[in-house]
């Protein structure tokens, strides 16, 4: 049989949602309304929405026939043991707590483990979690590799944390560590992949030292479908395998269901330590709900149940990775540097780069993600010096890069939203020169990210 090149969408589309086509001249006005900022719009004045790819996912039929057989009793639902076994058969740990989505597993785990003077390392925090942390007073720790500085650096295991750093930081400060954490893929570093043979490591680390490995698993699919493709000796083996290895080695996680269960809402903590896990159903009630639902309905976890079924499907998985490949290697052939490889989940563009002539401090990703919107509609994040440069005395600094993402919602976008995606990039380059900077008018004491206000430069 011949095997066709194309890499198809491998889903058909039975319910569509309309998207309202904006003319720039309508944009722009917005833009102005919004000042300047794409937190502000309303969705539907957003043609290709690449804000994130969490909750945004496009539910199976199979998902959304599950949503009607949730069982919606405070206690003992069948809907949490549909879940439960479905996250039990992926990732075997003896308690599985449901919470309403990732940071809240966060806070009830830091809640037990943090506290002043504590530091708890791991390849890269996701911001959430690094909030959770230091809201207790304690410290996050990142200790990625150091390939996972330079953009061009091709590192198959971009995610993988400096095993070195963490064996000298559990020497030296061993008494403050209470666990050890591994974000996977590493969303903070491009959505980079950490690989099986790091995970072992950092578990027979971690035990050495008696401290227990947690994996915040968002992306575990898209990270096992890389260990399947990269790393030596894995080709042969399914998804599912991968999966189970990669937490078989660990002893709890954190995970947000919005990213790979293809849930709009939703996720867990999971662990096998039974004091730890008594304590966090104690806070759980506090804070979530009854241990069988955790804050979300019984249909939320039938649909999670579901969604872990398909999110290890490989002819999903090729297309999934496919996508934002293709993506990345036609921004590149347009000379639009690109964090490489390319992540599984996003497209990281690296906006100093691409826009020299705009300092940092006048938010290069900034005027990318406006033009972005202004020329074709899209709204992408900037992840640079708006969201990171303002510091907590009020100072700003230049954040380490100024990246835009470009997220790619789950099964919701096909092969001609990708192409006119890269159509407006061309039309992007094009303008590059004449494109400026920004300043902000006002922003709020902390994140202002989300509601800071602008004004374009020139
Ligand atoms: N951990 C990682 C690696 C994440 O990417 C996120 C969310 C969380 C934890 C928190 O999960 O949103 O369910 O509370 N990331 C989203 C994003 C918001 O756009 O990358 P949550």
């Amino acid at each position: 049989m011949p095997a066709m090149k194309t890499i198809i969408e491998p889903f058909r589309i039975k319910v569509v949602e309309p998207i309202r086509l904006t003319t720039p001249e309508e944009r722009r006005n917005l833009l102005e309304a919004v000042g300047w900022n794409l937190f502000g719009l309303h969705s539907d004045d957003v043609i290709i929405d690449l804000l994130t790819d969490s909750g945004t996912s496009a539910m199976s039929a199979e998902q959304w026939a599950a949503v009607m057989r949730g069982d919606e009793s405070y206690a003992g639902s069948p809907s949490f043991y549909r879940f439960e076994t479905a996250v039990r058969d992926l990732m075997p740990f003896r308690h599985v707590i449901p919470t309403h989505q990732g940071r809240a597993a966060e806070a009830i785990l830091f809640s037990i483990v943090g506290g002043p003077g504590r530091l708890i390392p791991s390849n890269t925090h996701f911001d959430t979690t690094r909030g959770n942390i230091e809201a207790t007073g304690a410290e996050a720790v990142d200790l990625v590799v150091r390939e996972a500085h330079d953009p061009d650096d091709l590192h198959p295991f971009k995610g993988n944390i400096d095993l070195e750093r963490l064996e000298r930081l559990l020497l030296d400060s061993g008494e403050r560590v209470p666990i050890v954490m591994l974000t996977v893929t590493n969303n903070a570093g491009g959505g980079q992949p950490v690989s099986l043979e790091n995970i072992r490591a950092t578990a027979e680390i971690a035990r050495r030292h008696g401290k227990p490995l947690i994996i915040d698993g968002c992306r575990f699919a898209e990270n096992a479908w890389f260990i399947k493709c990269r790393e030596p000796g894995q080709g042969a083996r399914s998804v599912k395998a991968i999966v189970r290895d990669m937490f078989a080695m660990a002893d709890g996680m954190t995970m947000s269901a919005k990213k790979d269960a293809f849930a709009n809402i939703g996720g867990w903590l999971a662990v096998n330590d039974d004091t730890l896990a008594a304590a966090a159903r104690n806070r759980l009630i506090l804070t979530e709900g009854f241990p069988t639902y955790g804050g979300l309905a019984g249909r939320d976890l039938d649909a999670i149940a579901v969604g872990l079924g398909e999110i290890v499907d490989e002819q999903y998985l090729r297309y999934r990775v496919r996508t934002n490949e293709y993506i990345g290697e036609k921004l590149t052939a347009l000379g639009v540097p690109v964090v490489r490889p390319v992540g599984g989940h996003a497209v990281f563009v690296d906006a100093r780069r691409f826009l020299p002539h705009i300092p940092p401090l006048e938010y290069p990703g900034q005027s990318l993600a406006v033009s972005l919107y202004e020329l074709g509609g899209i709204r992408a994040c900037e992840i640079g010096t708006v969201m990171f440069g303002q510091k907590p005395d009020g100072t700003e600094v230049a954040a380490d890069m100024d990246l835009v993402r470009l997220a790619m919602p789950r099964r919701v976008y096909t092969q001609s939203h990708a192409d006119y995606l890269v159509e407006v990039f061309e039309e992007v380059v094009l303008r590059r020169e004449s494109l400026r900077g920004l300043r902000i008018v006002s922003q709020p004491p902390q994140l202002r990210h989300f509601t800071a206000r602008f004004e374009p430069l020139g």
